[in-house]
């Protein structure tokens, strides 16, 4: 975007046009200034870090809170000091231009005085700061979840009978039951990305070779938003996810619906859509009990895993959680998904010749086959347990 302001005029003087220039600068980059807040609120949309629920939030902004307090009143201070020396100690009239004021170089109990303030500030922050950091990569007695990071969405695997394999194998929305202090290893399968739903915790990065802990809960059940904040390639802002959190009942029941295995559909247009599946989409994608022959690492990707789709339909939303799933009027988003599978890089910028995000079926699926697929696509998994609202 190009801004133009004509700051210059006809027979002015040079120091007319130079404060005209200064003008014209305050003006543009108020401007920009001014863009860069309006685009910053676009970017975090429904994403919101001034509104704890969870108890490990809440945590993060009490002492956020605290320290911006402590921050507001040094900076009132400093700027209150110095408009009263400005005022109260300025050049007057019959000043002697050569007489220095009253030097107090070395004064000890001013240099002592505006050293001490700082540290004590400090030390104490430092004293409600490091407790909180420990205390937020501890572990609870809640379920653990384990988080990956992939380019570009998330995927979420529940060990649920703990016996050391993951039972369910979900995608860009993680389903926790509310009151429950959930335990997450979170790591990353290609490049280094950052797990962030402010609602119910601060930011945790995903790193490659690393599993780092970190804890969500939430007292009331409801969607949270989230997304990657570490910068991770293309399409880094389209890496977003959602917390779903039910009461204690739904989220048992979510729990069965995702241990039952997929099976081959009845009618003709979704078999077909099974059929082509397994011919174009199985390298990557699992579906528990039907397809599960690219299971785990097998997949054409940087990360070696694309979503496991057993249970698409149980999901709000795709493609890292950048499009619903389903309309306002509880039908599903039949065009957007179809959009997706026909071309997905249009979509959702990505690099599917460089192993990074799914390919495009421009030139290998007809209409009707993209119709099939979707068809077979909505037969995956049934209702998701909450809605956005
Ligand atoms: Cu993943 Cu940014």
């Amino acid at each position: 975007m190009k801004v133009k302001i004509n700051t210059s005029t006809e027979g002015t003087t040079r120091t007319m046009r130079k404060q005209g220039s200064l003008f014209g600068k305050t003006v543009r980059l108020s401007g920009l200034l001014l863009a860069a807040a309006a685009l910053a609120s676009c970017a975090t949309g429904r994403i919101d870090p001034t509104d704890p629920v969870g108890e490990n939030a809440k945590q993060i902004d009490g002492i956020m809170r605290l320290s911006g307090y402590m921050a507001s009143a040094v900076g009132i201070f400093v700027a209150a000091a110095v408009i009263i020396v400005i005022v109260k100690f300025r050049a007057r009239p019959d000043d002697d231009p050569n007489e220095l004021p009253k030097q107090i170089h070395g004064n000890k109990k001013a240099e002592l005085t505006w050293t001490l303030i700082p540290v004590v500030m400090l030390v104490f922050l430092a004293i409600v700061t490091i407790p909180a950091v420990f205390d937020l990569s501890g572990k609870s007695d809640g379920r653990t979840i384990k988080v990956e990071g992939q380019q570009w969405w998330w995927q979420f695997s529940y060990d649920v009978d703990e016996d050391g394999t993951d039972d369910i194998v979900t995608a860009n929305e993680i389903v926790i039951p509310v009151g429950e202090e959930i335990n997450l290893e979170i790591h990353s399968n290609d490049v280094i990305h950052s797990f962030w739903i402010p609602q119910l915790n601060g930011k945790k990065d995903a790193v490659p070779g690393r599993i780092h802990h970190w804890r969500i809960s939430s007292p009331e059940p409801g969607i949270f938003y989230g997304e990657c904040v570490e910068f991770c390639g293309l399409s880094h802002a389209n890496m977003q996810m959602r917390a779903v959190v039910l009461n204690s009942n739904d989220y048992e029941a979510w729990v069965q619906q995702q241990l039952q295995p997929s099976t081959i559909p009845t009618s003709a247009a979704a078999k077909r859509g099974y059929e082509l599946f397994g011919r174009h989409c199985v390298s990557c994608h699992v579906i528990d009990g039907v397809y599960e022959s690219a299971a785990d690492g097998n997949a054409n990707l940087l990360s070696g895993v694309a979503p496991n789709l057993t249970h698409l339909m149980t999901r709000t939303s795709f493609a890292g959680s950048l499009f619903e799933l389903y309309n306002d009027d509880g039908s599903a988003n039949i065009a957007e998904l179809r959009e997706w599978v026909r071309d997905a890089p249009d979509r959702k910028p990505s690099r599917p010749d460089n192993r990074q995000g799914m390919i495009s079926f421009v030139e290998t699926l007809n209409n009707s086959e993209l119709d099939d697929l979707v068809t077979y696509l909505l037969t995956l998994g049934g209702k998701p347990p909450l809605m956005p609202s």
